[in-house]
């Protein structure tokens, strides 16, 4: 019946977080209209994405160095520009935190009555831009506590259990958001006929366990021994596939579909690993706990790590409850 698919089309992403919010009162005002300026940044990379290689300012690298000690690729200053900009117009936030600053970056009208924080990867698996294949956004939000009237961001370094809502926007063959504020993980694809994110699938759960392991064995001889036994132990038994994309956006939806084991362990020259907390292993940890698996450091829930700067990286296990267990029980043979 065509009122089926009206009704299907019109569950836009504001509306859906309004329905979410209904026992939280004014807030899900400010979430409603947060979550659609996440919604118009993703619709501008995607566009710019889509077009990559026929504009200027997408493909390549600005020759410069960000402060994780990255060449930064042109769509990295584009889509961190895109959330800024996006952000401005909200008037609720103050203050933006990007892996591509230094600092978080002050919207000064909008302090410092701004009430929320975001905390965003702009483009996650950079590395995959110049090769069309899959990237993604990563955005966190918090609330603002106090004014912050010294602009030190100091209320930032809290655990990841403070995030009000969390997800990513994938960039692959379709456009699809993945967000939680707490009542679940729920996925949008971008129709873009209506320039509208669509619900597509709602209370998405891990499996409890998944065929999947996804890491970069090229480290294989960096890591510590325990997670060397646990790789060799996923190559003796049948059942587990690889599956490695270099972007952790992508290879973390694969595992919330359809189960399985992220890792990026700590390695000899990087024993706090790669992936940085406040800006992607937290809001992934949000979205795994909400879907009913699990996000850890190997010996530490990671929404439990209390952070000591803006930056800091944290080693990495997320998805299915059993996997990420499996995997621990290497690590604590081993101490
Ligand atoms: P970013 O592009 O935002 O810097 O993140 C890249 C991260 C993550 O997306 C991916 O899982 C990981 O880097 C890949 O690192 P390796 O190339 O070392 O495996
Ligand atoms: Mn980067
Ligand atoms: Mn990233
Ligand atoms: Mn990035």
């Amino acid at each position: 019946s065509h009122e089926a698919t009206l009704d299907r089309d019109s569950m836009t992403l504001s509306r859906h977080v309004l329905q979410q919010l209904k026992s939280f009162g004014p807030d899900a005002q400010d979430l409603s209209a947060l979550m659609t300026r996440i919604a118009l940044a993703g619709k501008l990379i995607a566009r710019r994405l889509s077009r990559a290689g026929l504009v200027e300012d997408a493909l390549g690298f600005t020759g410069r160095e960000n402060v994780q000690g990255e060449s930064v690729k042109k769509m990295d200053v584009y889509a961190n520009d895109v959330f800024i900009s996006a952000f401005k117009q909200s008037g609720l936030v103050c203050r933006l935190a990007s892996e591509e600053m230094e600092e978080p970056f002050y919207i000064p009208e909008n302090c410092p009555i701004g009430r929320y924080t975001l905390l965003y990867d702009p483009i996650d698996g950079s590395s995959n831009v110049d090769i069309n294949l899959n990237v993604g956004s990563i955005f966190a939000i918090r609330q603002q506590k106090g004014n912050d009237e010294h602009q030190t961001g100091e209320d930032l370094l809290q655990p990841g259990r403070e995030q009000i809502a969390a997800g990513y926007i994938l960039y692959g063959p379709s456009t699809v958001l993945v967000y939680t504020i707490g009542t679940g993980v729920h996925a949008f694809t971008l129709d873009p006929s209506l320039g509208e994110f669509i619900l597509s699938e709602e209370n998405i759960t891990i499996p409890n366990h998944g065929p999947v392991y996804s890491v970069n064995e090229g480290n294989f001889w960096q890591w510590d021994d325990s997670i060397r036994d646990y790789i060799r132990y996923v190559h003796r038994h049948e059942g587990y596939s690889a599956r490695y994309s270099g972007a952790l956006v992508g290879d973390f939806h694969r595992i919330l579909t359809q189960g399985g084991v992220f890792l990026y362990p700590g390695t000899v020259k990087n024993p706090d690993g790669k992936l940085r907390l406040l800006y992607e292993s937290a809001p992934l940890a949000f979205l795994a706990e909400q879907a009913g698996g699990r996000g850890t450091t190997g010996t530490q829930e990671i929404l439990d790590v209390l952070p000591d700067r803006l930056h800091m990286r944290t080693p990495l296990v997320l998805g299915s409850t059993e996997d990420v267990a499996l995997v621990e029980s290497f690590i604590q043979d081993r101490f």
